[in-house]
């Protein structure tokens, strides 16, 4: 049996993915092109599955980029019958940006933008919502976890990026603030009888969890 390579399985993964609209493929090459760290189109689209497998209508993202997760988000929502995604960035960059290309995907999903940090959002935000997207700044994943529970319905489903961090997570060396918060999230949620989590490796990983208490 021949040794499974990860590149190869995540390129065949990504093959996979059907042909996106020329706004997502034109996002993915900006993305590539200027390094920023998108979620890709593998997992993308394994967030989209998620959001119509559960029928969601309202979606919450924290730490939203220049709009690609958004995209996938506001398509299932839009298939779903459509509702609410919120589009949450503290760059006004950025937020401009997603603003610009999300208008152009012609979705009958209301994209809520705000310009701010995410938990604080959150936070103000009325809830409950079906689905809960975090991909911010990894050393608030653990101060996260606590609002989004709050906020999310039972039943709902909280998906969180870079749960493998780029293999720095099995680095015993590696003490940096955003490697400890990623390992404390995946400790505390699955020693949580409140959760049913999964990490996916999926990319850089991608937790999904079930809020069932
Ligand atoms: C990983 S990128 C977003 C990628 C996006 N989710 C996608 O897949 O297309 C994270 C973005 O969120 C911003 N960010 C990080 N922490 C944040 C926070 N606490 N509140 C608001 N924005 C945050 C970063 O500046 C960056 O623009």
């Amino acid at each position: 049996m021949p040794e499974l390579n990860w590149d190869d399985v995540q390129n065949h993964l990504t093959g996979l993915v059907p042909p996106r609209l020329p706004i997502l493929a034109e996002m993915e090459r900006e993305a590539e092109a200027t390094d920023f760290p998108i979620l890709g189109p593998a997992a993308g689209y394994a967030c989209y599955q998620f959001a119509r497998l559960m029928g969601a209508r309202r979606v919450f993202e924290m730490g939203s980029g220049f709009g690609y997760s958004t995209a996938w988000f506001a398509r299932a929502v839009h298939e779903n019958g459509g509702g609410e995604v919120h589009h949450v960035v503290w760059d006004q960059e950025l937020s401009d940006r997603a603003k610009v290309s999300l208008a152009q995907l012609g979705y009958e999903t209301a994209i809520h933008y705000h310009c701010a940090e995410a938990i604080e959002t959150l936070k103000a935000a009325e809830g409950p919502f079906d689905l809960i997207f975090n991909d911010i700044d990894k050393e608030a994943y653990p101060e996260a976890l606590p609002i989004i529970r709050s906020k999310l319905r039972i039943g709902g489903l909280l998906i969180v990026d870079n749960l493998l961090w780029d293999g720095k997570i099995f680095d015993p060396g590696d003490k940096s603030p955003a490697t400890a918060a990623i390992q404390e999230l995946t400790r505390k949620i699955h020693a949580d009888a409140g959760w049913i989590a999964h990490i996916l490796p999926i990319r850089d990983g991608l937790l999904t969890a079930l809020r069932v208490k």
